[in-house]
């Protein structure tokens, strides 16, 4: 492939992929199962797994993008034909969340506007996120709004467009996402929500924590869903490939660590130390905090930043999963970028309104107590994505070989420092979880057991 594009440097490739995995998963999904999974141990556990379990499935993903210069259907076709399903099935699980997490997308650009023009207050009342998204078309238009922000991008290319937003968002993120930690650590009440948040609780902790600690690594680092192949595919051979994994690991944790100092507190100091309200789930960032920036002073002015943030991590994470179904269809039929984004836009405009219209017109639609958004979740993350995983590590473990991926790693100072460990990960610890993960998934999925 001569002419396929680059991200310009190694800053630009580390940022574009943070900017992947930061999302909405790390800032609210990763507060509240810290607090209710055992706080400091959780904290612990996660950061094990990450350098271990994330650093081992991540490397291997940018690797074989970069090898093969394809994007995921071709990158497992190239190294062997049995596999090209497996690309396949990478591919679905982007094409299946790429209009929900818009749709999700586009409640925060609402809140965004709601609370810079001033209505904090409003957006605190009990039904105002219910009568919100269960309305026909307010949301559509919000969806709207933010797959258009999303497109935009992506037609204007990997440097121009994914890259350059990038290297603007993701700075701009990790300030007011400090700016509010500090604020919020400030308010009173709120030290008794950082130690809950910091201090291990050893009673809350056990193999479900393990488990949930890992599903929640693998959504948050954007793994098994052919993103990374599809980013790895643009990186240059002469950017160190294992230490960007490193600082992309650690740019995703450390947003995610910073997001609980921004919630935990805020919450704890707002409900006097009721914890239950931290386990509202996605009212968290909806309803509780709402409620929460309402009661505090400045309270508008720090919501305001809040949802710009969440924002700005939303839109860089629905950026990567629409660049990587852009790239598979480019490299599958040779269409034109312009072409292909207008496709992708209008398939996926398509695919989300019945996830936004499952909250109101059709929320007869329901299984297992789960609406339509939540079905796609469901599929996605607790199915296919452990799936692709555990299929990857054996590709790479049994098929092409952990050899294969090392001297790609090796491409640009001949050294791969975690190798052995990398090794090991890839063809026994990992699959034997990932395993574990899909089948206790799809059990509490199915209501057969309550993780
Ligand atoms: N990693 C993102 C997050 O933490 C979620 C995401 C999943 C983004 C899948 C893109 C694709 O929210």
């Amino acid at each position: 492939m001569k002419d396929r594009s680059n991200f310009s440097n190694k800053l630009g490739f580390v940022l574009a992929a943070a900017g992947s995995a930061v999302g909405l998963g790390n800032i609210w999904r990763f507060p509240y199962l810290a607090a209710q999974y055992g706080g400091g141990t959780f904290l612990l556990i996660y950061l094990i797994l990450a350098v271990t379990f994330g650093f081992t499935l991540m490397t291997a993903e940018i690797a074989l993008g970069r090898k093969t210069g394809l994007s995921a259907i071709g990158a497992f076709r190239a190294l062997d034909k049995r596999f090209n399903i497996l690309g396949i099935l990478a591919v679905v699980v982007p094409i299946i969340i790429f209009p929900y997490y818009s749709v999700i997308g586009g409640w925060v650009l609402k809140y965004f506007t709601v609370f810079i023009t001033g209505g904090a207050k409003a957006s605190a009342g009990d039904t105002y996120f219910t009568d919100f998204i269960s309305s026909a078309t307010e949301p559509i238009g919000w969806f709207l709004l933010f797959m258009a922000f999303t497109a935009i991008v992506v037609l204007c290319g990997v440097e121009k467009g994914i890259e350059n937003v990038s290297k603007f968002m993701m700075p701009v993120l990790v300030i007011l996402t400090i700016i509010i930690s500090v604020y919020g650590l400030t308010l009173e009440g709120a030290s008794e929500g950082l130690i809950y948040y910091l201090k291990p609780h050893m009673a809350d902790v056990s193999a479900k924590t393990i488990l949930a600690a890992m599903g929640q690594l693998f959504y948050s680092m954007s793994l098994a869903m052919g993103i990374m192949i599809t980013y790895g595919s643009y990186m240059k051979k002469t950017d160190n490939l294992e230490s960007s994994v490193r600082q992309i690991e650690l740019f995703d944790t450390a947003i995610a660590f910073l997001a609980g100092l921004m919630i935990i507190p805020a919450v704890f100091a707002f409900s006097g130390g009721d914890r239950s309200a931290l386990n509202a789930g996605p009212g968290l960032m909806f309803i509780t905090l709402p409620k929460v920036f309402a009661s505090m002073r400045f309270g508008s002015v720090i919501g305001t930043i809040f949802f710009l943030l969440v924002f700005f991590a939303a839109l860089t994470s629905a950026i990567s999963l629409m660049e990587t179904i852009v790239s598979v269809f480019m490299d599958k039929f040779g269409w034109k970028r312009r072409f292909t984004g207008i496709f992708v836009a209008v398939l996926a405009l398509i695919m989300g309104v019945p996830s936004s219209l499952g909250f109101g017109p059709l929320g007869f639609i329901s299984w297992n107590g789960m609406t339509v958004l939540d079905i796609m979740d469901f599929v996605s993350n607790s199915v296919l994505m452990p799936i692709v995983a555990f299929f990857t590590c054996i590709f790479v473990g049994f098929v092409i070989k952990p050899k294969v991926i090392a001297d790609e790693v090796k491409e640009t100072d001949g050294k791969f420092k975690a190798e052995g460990m990398f090794n090991v990960m890839i063809k026994w610890i990992a699959p034997l979880f990932l395993f574990i993960i899909l089948v206790s998934s799809v059990a509490s999925g199915l209501g057969l057991f309550k993780l």
